[in-house]
C-alpha cells in the first residue's frame, strides 16, 4: 500500500516546511514537493504534521484488570491522544517479571492499534531473567509504594538490578530518587526517572547528573494540575506521586525550557469510576488522549515551543530508549505521525473518552490545539473522531 500525504507542513530540523509525505509498506519513502502518484491520496489542508508522539509510560491493565483498560482500549485512547507508540509498565497482575509473563504480554499487546513496547519488572529474585529478557525498554524498579506488590527496599539486591544489561527505569519519590542516583552513580547504565513532580527532586536529579546518564521524566498531571486541585476533585486528583504546589509545578516548567526534564509521558493509570470512589481508592489518573491537547493549548497560550513538544514527546523518548525508526519525520523512518489543528477547539468529556475508563481530571478543560489524525505504520488509526482498528507492531531497539 502507498499513501500520499499531501499539503502539510511538516516539522522537522525544528522548522514548518510544506512537503508531501509519500509513504509505502509502513515507511516514510520520500519527503518531497512532487505529487507522487499513490494508491491513496490525503490532502493535509495547510496543517501541522509532527512525529507521532512516543508515551514512554503507561500502564494498560493486562493480564488482570481488563475492567480499568486492555490493549485495545488503551490504545485507541493513545491514538485519539496523537499517540503512536506506548511502553507499557510491569505492574499488571501478574506482574511482567519472568520471561514467560513477558511472551505472554506479547501476545496480548497484539491487539494493539498504536505500536508498544514493554518495560520489565524487577523483584527480589529475577535478576536472571532482567539479564535475559530481550527486546525490552527497560527494567522497572518499584522503590516506592503504588499499585501492585512491586515495592523493594533491599540495597544489595537494588545495585544488582542496577548493574544489569538494562536501562533503569525507577518509581520512587524523596529519598529514594537520591538513593536511585547513588546506585547509578557505580553502574554504566542510564537511569531513567519516572514521573518527577517535585522542584527538590528535578534539583538533585540534575544537579547529580553524570552527563547524558540521568534522564527526567514529567507528566501531563504535575503541569496542569497542583494539589489545591485535589478539592475540587477528589480521589480523582490521587495518583502516586501526588500533585504538588504551585512553586513545584513553576520549577517544571522551568526544566522543560531549560532542558532539565527530558521527557514528558503521561503514566496513564485508568481505574473506574466506582474505584475511585471508595475509601481505599487506587492511585493513578488516565492521560492519553489529554496529553497532546494541554501541550498544544499551553502552546498556544505561548508557555511552551512546538519544538519542545516533538523534542519530549517525540525525538527524546525514542533516543533514551533507542527506539528504532521512530520519533522524527525522515526518509527511512517508520511513517508514524499526528496531524494537529492548531485552531481547533474542543472541550474535553468524559462522555467522549476511549479509555475505558471514561473520565479525565481534565473533564470540561476547553483546549485549544488537538491531533485531528494519526498514522501509524502508514495507516490512518484515528480521524475524524473515528477509530480504524489495524493492528500495530512492537516496537525494536538499538543495542
Ligand atoms: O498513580 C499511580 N498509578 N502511580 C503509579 O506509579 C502506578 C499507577 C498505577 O498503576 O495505577
Ligand atoms: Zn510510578
Ligand atoms: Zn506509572
Amino acid at each position: 500500500m502507498s499513501l500520499l500525504i499531501k499539503n502539510g507542513k511538516i516539522y522537522r530540523n525544528s522548522s514548518l516546511t510544506r512537503k508531501n509525505i509519500f509513504i509505502k509498506q509502513g515507511k516514510i519513502a520520500k519527503i518531497t514537493s512532487q505529487n507522487l502518484k499513490a494508491e491513496k491520496i490525503i490532502d493535509a489542508k495547510n496543517k501541522i504534521i509532527i512525529p507521532g508522539l512516543i508515551d514512554s509510560h503507561v500502564h494498560f491493565r493486562e493480564p488482570g484488570a481488563t475492567h480499568k483498560e486492555d490493549f485495545l482500549t488503551g490504545s485507541m485512547a493513545a491514538a485519539a491522544g496523537g499517540i503512536t507508540t506506548i511502553l507499557d509498565m510491569p505492574n499488571t497482575n501478574p506482574p511482567t517479571t519472568d520471561l514467560q509473563r513477558l511472551e505472554e504480554k506479547r501476545q496480548l499487546a497484539k491487539k494493539s492499534v498504536v505500536n508498544y513496547g514493554f518495560h520489565f519488572g524487577s523483584t527480589d529474585d529475577n535478576i536472571a531473567d532482567i539479564g535475559k529478557a530481550k527486546n525490552v525498554a527497560s527494567v522497572k524498579v518499584y522503590m516506592d509504594f503504588t499499585t501492585g506488590d512491586l515495592k523493594l527496599d533491599d540495597y544489595e539486591i537494588l545495585k544488582k538490578i542496577f548493574t544489569s544489561n538494562k536501562t533503569v527505569a525507577v518509581h520512587g519519590e524523596n529519598e529514594n530518587i537520591i538513593k536511585a542516583l547513588e546506585l547509578i552513580q557505580h553502574s554504566k547504565n542510564h537511569l531513567y526517572l519516572c514521573h518527577v513532580s517535585s522542584k527538590e527532586e528535578l534539583h538533585y536529579a540534575k544537579r547529580q547528573k553524570i552527563k547524558n546518564k540521568v534522564f527526567v521524566e514529567t507528566c501531563p498531571h504535575y503541569l496542569f494540575l497542583t494539589a489545591g486541585d485535589i478539592n475540587e476533585l477528589g480521589n480523582f486528583a490521587e495518583m502516586k506521586p501526588g500533585l504538588k504546589t504551585k512553586e513545584d509545578q513553576k520549577a517544571l516548567w522551568e526544566g522543560i525550557h531549560n532542558g532539565k526534564v527530558d521527557t514528558i509521558a503521561t503514566d496513564h493509570a485508568p481505574h473506574t469510576k466506582e474505584e475511585k470512589m471508595q475509601a481505599n481508592y487506587p492511585y493513578g489518573v488516565p492521560g492519553c488522549e489529554t496529553m497532546l491537547p494541554l501541550l498544544l493549548n499551553a502552546l498556544n497560550e505561548k508557555r511552551i515551543e512546538l519544538k519542545k513538544i516533538v523534542q519530549l514527546c517525540c525525538e527524546n523518548p525514542a533516543a533514551i530508549f533507542k527506539i528504532k525508526n521512530k520519533g522524527r519525520i525522515k526518509e527511512g523512518y517508520d511513517a508514524d505521525l499526528t496531524i494537529i489543528d492548531l485552531d481547533l477547539k474542543k472541550e474535553v468529556k468524559n462522555e467522549n473518552l476511549l479509555t475505558k475508563c471514561r473520565w479525565s481530571p481534565f473533564d470540561s478543560w476547553n483546549l485549544k490545539g488537538w491531533p485531528v489524525m494519526t498514522v501509524v505504520n502508514g495507516n490512518v488509526i484515528f480521524s475524524n473522531g473515528k477509530i480504524n482498528n489495524i493492528k500495530a507492531k512492537e516496537v525494536q531497539y538499538h543495542e
